[in-house]
Order: structure tokens, then C-alpha cells, then sequence
């Protein structure tokens, strides 16, 4: 059923035809017109087929998630609606305008599942229900109802490689240790060595340090966690717990929910025989012994369960032929793997702009962007990611001024670009204590600088008490004391704040130059990154000083020779709207520009 408007304006052509033609000499015409129309329609069609090939049909049908921004909200450090120091779902939904208002389409929300909160949510116990210090799923349903209304679409945290200790089915499973069915929800071993002691099965480490087993003492047996010990690793072999996961799956499709960002993707499986040992050195941490994790990442079998839930995602594909979004939390990925992953129908994060550091000079960052954008599998689609809850905030790795130049590369790259709260306004990474830690990946490891707390510091949207995240006195996290200079409203009433740049880059990127998957670099000297996207009709020059001394570059060798700014990261050195001379183009360390090239 079309859109009453489009009705409208059938019925209206409707009426205007029968008051011009009206004769039968008419009709026959019409007729005649109609079926050269139709014949003309058929031949281009299939000269553009022959021509152009898939490119066409892409162009013609982008899906959703392919044109919009994802902003990822971490739900407690969001905003806070009742005063207990915690982001919740109805302060969320509270600020569904800021989303609109900034550009942004696609509201990711990181977990906000019942949960013990060992690992602030990452735990679940359970899957279909929404924890109380969040809200309530009635909540939950309002959210979802005025983010459609807001045209915006909602993608949720899924947590399927690990659950809480506390989830129901473990509890059973530990319980039941004579072969019933939970037991196998699990990976369980008795890990008895040849002298008959209790040892753990192997040497497999868990990602935030020690051994990923742990001696359950109610069925005295070891269980598996690659992450904290309050986070078993559930059991992929087995057809029940595929079929629970695909339940709650279905579960919030039919909530309204727009796809998912799957956790931990790469630690689904682990060999099936217990008894071999990695070839790592167990003094050393999970990281340290990166690439030889052999035994617990990146199997095989992760592949087949991705399509499985593609297929369980299709079952909600919408009549237009929109689709539901599968997005994975990988890493480390190599081309062989994100080829399998697309094949499978997710999208594999890409995650190589995320960890990088100031030491990655232009080349490097190209070529990053080359493997990001070059020789995807037929169905890919690039993305690019430059923060998250896990990673250090850009302020932090490459320093404050540099967040413009971050911004305008994520917006301006091609494929689906994904922002961390906060980064639109440039939040740097605020220092905690040991004592005011509450991460457990640095707890655990007893290690700070592994601390995940500082990228998770609550948002600053004001100047008011606690930069205006909650009435309440104490915030699970201390906001960092920068919120009096560096705040949403602040930013709002500038227009050359980071948050008025971001906007403008927003709505450039919604122009058909960036909703594509090219890209051709012009590069001309060592300091500046530049690039253009969009064609003849429209096109754009995107330039930026990633180095740390001012730089001058002639673009007239590339017969640029002048162009106007759509986008400047320092309005008082080029003010949108004015022209450049390109024969000859300074910018200083960290500036950059958008110009769209006459
Ligand atoms: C999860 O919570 C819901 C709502 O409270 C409840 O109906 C359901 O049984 C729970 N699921 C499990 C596995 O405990
Ligand atoms: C498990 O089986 C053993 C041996 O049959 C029995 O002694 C024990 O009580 C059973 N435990 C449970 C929890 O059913
Ligand atoms: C069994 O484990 C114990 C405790 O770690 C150890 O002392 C013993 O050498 C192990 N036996 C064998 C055969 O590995
Ligand atoms: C078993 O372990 C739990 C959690 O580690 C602990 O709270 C409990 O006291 C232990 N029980 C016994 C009997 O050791
Ligand atoms: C597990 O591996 C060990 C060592 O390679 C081998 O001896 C054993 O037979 C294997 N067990 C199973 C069940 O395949
Ligand atoms: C690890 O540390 C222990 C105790 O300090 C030591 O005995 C062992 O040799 C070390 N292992 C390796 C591989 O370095
Ligand atoms: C950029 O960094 C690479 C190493 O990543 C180095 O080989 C190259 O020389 C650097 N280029 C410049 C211009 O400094
Ligand atoms: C955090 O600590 C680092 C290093 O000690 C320092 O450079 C930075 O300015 C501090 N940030 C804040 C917000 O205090
Ligand atoms: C950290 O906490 C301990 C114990 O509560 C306290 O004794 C100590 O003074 C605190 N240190 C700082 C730097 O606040
Ligand atoms: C702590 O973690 C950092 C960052 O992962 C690492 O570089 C460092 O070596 C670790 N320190 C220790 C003592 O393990
Ligand atoms: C707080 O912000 C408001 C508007 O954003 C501004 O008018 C006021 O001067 C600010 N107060 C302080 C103390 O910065
Ligand atoms: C740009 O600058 C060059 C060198 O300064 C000059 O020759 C050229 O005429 C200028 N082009 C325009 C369009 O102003």
C-alpha cells in the first residue's frame, strides 16, 4: 500500500489526464505511447544490465544501512532519567532528537539485558529481559516506538558467545552433571591429569588474563570462559542452544529492532579435544600471545552459525525488500575471513583505523583505507570504525586537535561509518584512579593501563551540575571535569565547534558522491591525505593534514585548480563557502578540508 501522500498525487495525475484526453483518437495515441515506452524501457534496461552489471542494481538499491551514520550508545553513560547515577533506556529516549539533530540514522545500543553487571552487561542473564537499572521492557517498546517515529532505525548488542554464570541455564548446568540436557549448554571438563589431579583441561588463557577454566565446586568440574569467570562460554555444537539463540533472536525482531551487533564473534568455538595445549607462554598476557590463540578463535565454524542467522534475520525482511542489519565484532580480520563472513551475510566491523596511533603516518593510513575499501567480495560493503567502549577516544591517541581531522576521515570515507558517543564533540578520555576502576578486563588483570573505564566516561551535555547526565550525586563513573568547556550545549551555539563540523559532514555525506563504495586517492605530498569521491557532476576533494608541521600541496598536477570549501575544520583560516586557489594549498598539522572541485 503506498504512502497517502504518493496516493495523492496518483489520484491528482489521474484526474488531470481525463480533462486533457478525453477523445478516442486520444486513447489510441496514448496506447501507442505507452507500448513504445514500455519497449524503450525493456532495451535500457538490458543494455544497462550488459553494461553496467550488479554496480546498477546497488546503485538503484542501497539498503538502510548502507546510507546512514551508526552513533553507538553505551546505555549506562548516556543519560540518566531517575537519578541513580545510571544511563537508562527512558534517557535515551529522551535524546532521540539529538540524533536527528546531529544526522545521525542508526542508534546502536550496547547492552542493557538482565544482567549481574560483572561485566557491565557483556554478562547476561537473560536474554529477553531488560535489566531494572535500565528500565523496564515497556520502556523499552516506547523507545523503540518513538525511534521509528523519528525515522531513526535501532540496532541492539547481542551477547551470544557467553553468558552469565548467574543465567538460569548455567545454574542447571552446573547442577546437572549426570548428562542432561543443560549440561552440554556448557564446556565442561572433569581435568584430571595422569596422576589423577585436578588440573584445568589445557593452558587456554582468557582475554582479560589468567586461565580460561575455572573449578566449579558444585559438580566439581572445570568450565570454560574466555572471559571473566562470571561469563561461561556457551556451547555452539549443541542444537539446543543454537535453537534458544535463534529464539531470541526472533524475540526482538518482533520487538521493532532494525539488526545486531554480535559480541565476540571470533571466540564462538574452540576445538573439540580438550587436551590440546596452545603453543603460548602462560606468563605472558592473552594479548601478548596474540596470533597464537590457534585453538579458541576464528574456527571454521563460526561461519556456518553467521549464515544461520542470517537466514533466521531474513525471515523479517520487509516487503520493499529492506533488510534486517548483521553486523560482527571481529578482529584481527584477514582478507580470507571477512570474505567469509560477507558470504555468510554479516558485515565484519572494520577495525584497523581503530587502534591506530600517531606512528601511522599517511602511507600507512591508505593503505588501511585500501584494504578497508579495495577487492571486497561481491555483497561487500566497506565500514569504518575510529572509536568504541573498548578503545582509548581519539582526543586521547592522536590529541584534541586532531578530532576534526578523525571526524571528517570517518564521514567522508566510503561504506557505513560508525561513531562512538561522544566523539562528536570531541570527549577526551578521563583519567581514573585505581580506586575509582571498575573495569573488570583491568581488575582482573590488574593491569590500569588496560582499564576500559576512561572511553566510558558519562556523556557531556551541558554545563550543568554532572554536565547535565544525571540529578543524582554520584555517576557510576565521575564525569571528567572538562565537561565545563567541552559540552553538546556549549558546541551547539558555535559554528565552528566539533559538533557543528560533524553536522555539516553529516548532511554532506547523505550527497550520492559519498553513498558509494569509490574512492581515488590524490595524494601529492607526505603530510596531507587527500582523496576524492563523487564523479564529473559532482565531485569532492577531501584533504587532510594528518602530519605534525604545516604543508603545502599543488593540486593543479591533478588539473584541480580551484575549488570551494563545503567543510573546514578551522573556519578562520577557510570559511565555508569560499574559494581556494589549489595551485597551492597550505594546511596546517591536523587541519582539513572538504571542497567540491569545480
Ligand atoms: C527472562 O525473563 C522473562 C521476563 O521476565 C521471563 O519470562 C523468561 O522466562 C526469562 N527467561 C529465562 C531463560 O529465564
Ligand atoms: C548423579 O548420578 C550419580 C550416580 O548415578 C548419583 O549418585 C547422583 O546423586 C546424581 N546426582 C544428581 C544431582 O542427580
Ligand atoms: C598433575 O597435576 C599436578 C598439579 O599441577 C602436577 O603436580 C603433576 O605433575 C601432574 N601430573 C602429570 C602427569 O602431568
Ligand atoms: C563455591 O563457589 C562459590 C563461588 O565461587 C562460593 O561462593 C561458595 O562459597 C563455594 N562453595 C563451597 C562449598 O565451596
Ligand atoms: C586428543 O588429542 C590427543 C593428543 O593429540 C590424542 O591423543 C587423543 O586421542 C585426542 N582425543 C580425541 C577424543 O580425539
Ligand atoms: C612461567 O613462570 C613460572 C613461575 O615463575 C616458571 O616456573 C615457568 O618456567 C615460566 N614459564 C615460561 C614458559 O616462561
Ligand atoms: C611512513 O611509515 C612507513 C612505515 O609504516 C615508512 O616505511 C615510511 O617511510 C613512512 N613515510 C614517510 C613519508 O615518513
Ligand atoms: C590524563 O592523563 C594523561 C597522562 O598522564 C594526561 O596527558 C591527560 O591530560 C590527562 N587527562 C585528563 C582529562 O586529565
Ligand atoms: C584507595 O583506597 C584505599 C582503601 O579504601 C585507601 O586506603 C586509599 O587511601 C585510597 N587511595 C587513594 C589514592 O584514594
Ligand atoms: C599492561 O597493559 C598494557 C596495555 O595492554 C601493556 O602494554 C603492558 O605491557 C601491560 N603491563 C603489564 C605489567 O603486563
Ligand atoms: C553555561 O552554559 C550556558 C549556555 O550553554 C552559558 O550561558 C553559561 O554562561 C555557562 N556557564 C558557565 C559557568 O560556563
Ligand atoms: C592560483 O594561483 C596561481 C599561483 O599563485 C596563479 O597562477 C593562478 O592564476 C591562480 N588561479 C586562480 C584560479 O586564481
Amino acid at each position: 500500500m503506498p504512502e497517502p501522500k504518493y496516493r495523492a498525487a496518483m489520484e491528482q495525475g489521474k484526474t488531470s489526464k481525463k480533462s486533457f484526453c478525453y477523445t478516442n483518437k486520444c486513447s489510441v495515441l496514448t496506447f501507442l505511447l505507452v507500448i513504445a515506452g514500455i519497449a524503450v524501457a525493456v532495451l535500457v534496461t538490458l543494455f544497462v544490465k550488459s553494461v553496467r552489471g550488479p554496480a546498477t542494481k546497488e546503485k538503484a538499491g542501497l539498503q538502510w544501512w548502507q546510507k546512514d551514520i551508526i552513533y553507538q550508545v553505551y546505555p549506562r553513560s548516556f543519560q540518566d532519567s531517575d537519578g541513580n547515577g545510571i544511563g537508562d533506556l527512558n534517557g535515551i529516549r529522551n535524546r532521540l532528537y539529538y540524533f536527528n539533530d546531529i544526522g545521525v540514522g542508526i542508534v546502536w545500543l550496547s547492552p542493557f539485558y538482565k544482567s549481574p553487571m560483572k561485566d557491565f552487561g557483556y554478562d547476561v542473564s537473560n536474554y529477553t529481559a531488560v535489566d531494572s537499572i535500565f528500565g523496564t521492557m515497556k520502556d523499552f517498546e516506547a523507545l523503540m516506538k518513538d525511534a521509528k517515529q523519528k525515522g531513526l532505525k535501532v540496532i541492539v548488542d547481542f551477547v551470544p558467545n557467553h553468558c552469565s554464570d548467574e543465567h538460569p541455564w548455567f545454574k542447571q548446568s552446573k547442577h546437572d552433571f549426570n548428562g542432561t540436557k543443560y549440561r552440554d549448554y556448557f564446556i565442561w571438563s572433569k581435568g584430571v591429569n595422569e596422576s589423577g589431579q585436578r588440573v584445568p583441561p589445557n593452558n587456554w588463557q582468557s582475554v582479560f588474563g589468567g586461565s580460561a577454566w575455572t573449578l566449579d565446586n558444585v559438580s566439581g568440574e572445570y568450565y570454560y570462559h574466555q572471559f571473566t569467570p562470571n561469563q561461561p562460554d556457551l556451547n555452539f555444537r549443541n542444537k539446543d542452544v543454537l535453537n534458544e539463540i535463534d529464539n531470541v533472536f526472533r524475540f526482538w525482531l518482533n520487538k521493532g529492532v532494525d539488526g545486531f551487533r554480535i559480541d565476540a564473534i571470533p571466540h564462538l568455538f574452540e576445538v573439540k579435544n580438550l587436551s590440546w595445549n596452545e603453543n603460548i607462554n602462560v606468563n605472558k598476557s592473552w594479548q601478548e600471545n596474540a596470533g597464537r590463540h590457534i585453538y579458541t578463535r576464528d574456527l571454521d565454524e563460526i561461519y556456518g552459525v553467521v549464515r544461520r542467522w542470517r537466514k533466521v534475520l531474513d525471515e523479517f525482511r520487509q516487503d520493499d525488500g529492506s533488510e534486517k542489519f548483521l553486523v560482527l565484532e571481529t578482529s584481527d580480520l584477514t582478507k580470507e575471513m571477512r570474505d567469509k563472513y560477507y558470504a555468510a551475510g554479516g558485515v565484519p566491523f572494520f577495525f584497523e583505523l581503530l587502534g591506530v596511533q600517531k606512528s601511522c603516518n599517511v602511507t600507512c593510513l591508505e593503505d588501511i583505507i585500501k584494504r578497508g575499501t579495495l577487492g571486497l567480495p561481491s555483497g561487500g560493503w566497506p565500514n569504518f570504525v575510529i572509536g568504541n567502549h573498548d578503545q582509548r577516544r581519539i582526543a586521547e591517541r592522536w590529541g584534541e586537535e586532531f578530532v576534526n581531522a578523525w571526524n571528517m576521515l570517518l564521514l567522508t570515507l566510503p561504506g557505513t561509518p560508525t561513531t562512538y558517543y561522544g566523539e562528536e564533540i570531541g570527549m577526551t578520555g578521563m583519567n581514573y584512579t585505581q580506586n575509582e576502576t571498575v573495569d573488570p578486563a583491568a581488575l582482573q588483570s590488574n593491569n590500569m593501563s588496560q582499564s576500559r573505564d576512561p572511553e566510558r566516561s558519562p556523556m557531556q551535555w551541558s554545563n550543568a551540575s554532572q554536565a547535565g547526565f544525571t540529578t543524582g550525586s554520584a555517576p557510576w563513573l565521575k564525569v571528567n571535569p572538562d565537561y565545563l568547556t567541552i559540552n553538546v550545549a556549549k558546541q551547539n551555539a558555535s559554528d565552528s565547534s566539533i559538533l557543528s563540523i560533524y553536522k555539516l559532514l553529516a548532511k554532506l555525506r547523505t550527497r550520492s558522491a559519498f553513498q558509494n563504495k569509490d574512492i581515488t586517492f590524490t595524494r601529492v605530498t607526505d603530510d596531507i591525505l587527500s582523496f576524492t569521491r563523487g564523479d564529473k557532476s559532482d565531485k569532492y576533494l577531501v584533504v587532510i593534514n594528518f602530519g605534525s608541521n604545516s604543508a603545502t600541496t599543488n593540486f593543479a598536477q591533478l588539473k584541480f585548480e580551484s575549488a570551494t570549501v563545503e567543510v573546514s575544520t578551522n573556519n578562520a583560516i577557510y570559511n565555508v563557502g569560499s574559494l581556494v586557489n589549489l595551485t597551492s594549498l597550505t594546511l596546517s598539522s591536523a587541519q582539513g578540508l572538504v571542497l567540491k572541485i569545480k
